[in-house]
């Protein structure tokens, strides 16, 4: 089976073609950076109008990098949320038309289970059960992953995500915008040990996190600090691994309560150099696996969108032909296959 992803939700138009035998046929990205930077955000109607910019033409080049014609596609998935409201409407848009006047399906994927399904994608693919550490922007959560759309939620943020914090962090250290990679890269410049932050929750029993007090710990420091660049990167340094760590702890905890070895994460942070090698030496010593996606398929894609797709077409789901999106939309919700 063809299927024809397109992701939408925030500030990354994604048009991908992926093949159940043949695997991707085609992945096409424009990101809005640039756009957004001199707001130092995302700012939604805009991120809208640009998505109508670019779809179409992505989604001709997609075909062409795949050498098939638009009607050589068996389905189309589309992003139908969480995210921007206006965003996610034109990808739906787009896609339940295209289908209807393909006479082909369609699917709206949820933009999360799109990310945990990312490292399915690649050679060294996860096999269920396993435990799954999303960290985006939006959402910083750890999931029991039994099979697609089988989730159950072991903990959450309860305030900022683990990419919010890093992005806020990195907007008060005024180191533009996207934050994460910014301050990831400042970070190789810290000297290890001259600030310490705190690691929130760890104390507590629990999979929860917090880490909006990170960035006020972040914002005291600096002000104490003589503002130089040395000492930025030395904040960013303590930072980062305040962050990692938080992390590792709470996706250990998770292994051992669980008792599942496989670890996976996914999301933008996902792309995070450092948490990558320190939930990987800890899923070793746990007597487990990591896995994670390519970095371009870390952050938001369309790959992944064809994939969750894929899968769930081929399971036979069906939906009406409503364009349907939802700026909230908990994964426990999912249909299970
Ligand atoms: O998954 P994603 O592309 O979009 C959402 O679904 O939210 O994640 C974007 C987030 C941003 O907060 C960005 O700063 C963060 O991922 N990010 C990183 C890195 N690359 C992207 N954070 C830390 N280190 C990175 N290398
Ligand atoms: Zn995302």
């Amino acid at each position: 089976m063809r299927v024809l992803g397109i992701e939408s939700s925030c500030d990354e138009t994604g048009i991908a073609i992926y093949d159940s035998e043949k695997g991707l046929l085609a992945h096409a990205l424009h990101s809005q950076v640039a756009l957004h930077a001199e707001y130092g955000g995302v700012v939604p109607e805009l991120a809208s109008r640009d998505h109508v910019r670019y779809l179409i033409p992505l989604l001709d080049k997609a075909f062409e990098q795949a050498g098939i014609k638009k009607t050589e596609i068996d389905g189309v998935a589309y992003t139908a949320g969480p995210g921007l409201m206006g965003a996610l409407m034109v990808g739906a848009c787009a896609g339940r038309s295209l289908a209807y006047s393909l006479g082909v399906p369609a699917v709206g994927v949820h933009h999360m289970e799109g990310h945990l399904l990312a490292p399915m994608l690649e050679h060294k693919a996860p096999e269920f059960p396993f435990i799954a550490l999303l960290v985006s922007g939006g959402h910083t959560l750890l999931a029991k992953v039994d099979g697609v759309g089988q989730y159950k939620i072991l903990g959450e943020s309860l305030d900022d995500a683990a990419g919010e914090a890093f992005d806020k962090t990195a907007k008060m250290l005024d180191l533009g915008y996207p934050g994460g990679p910014i301050l990831a890269k400042l970070a190789e410049q810290g000297r290890p040990g001259i600030y310490k932050f705190p690691r929130p929750m760890i104390d507590r029993p629990g999979l929860e996190f917090s880490f909006s007090g990170l960035k006020t710990f972040a914002l005291n420091t600096m002000q104490k600090s003589d503002g130089s660049e040395q000492s930025k990167a030395d904040i960013a340094l303590a930072f980062e691994e305040a962050v990692v760590d938080t992390l590792m702890i709470k996706s250990r905890r998770a292994i051992r309560e669980t008792g599942i070895k496989t670890l996976v994460i996914a999301g933008g942070v996902g792309a995070n150099q450092r948490l990558r090698r320190e939930l990987s030496s800890m899923a070793e010593k746990e007597g487990g696996q990591l896995y994670y996606p390519r970095v371009e398929f870390c952050t938001d894609n369309g790959a992944m969108i064809a994939y969750a797709g894929c899968l769930r077409l081929q399971a036979g789901q069906t939906e009406d032909i409503k364009i349907n999106v939802r700026a909230r939309w908990p994964m426990e919700e999912l249909v299970s296959l």
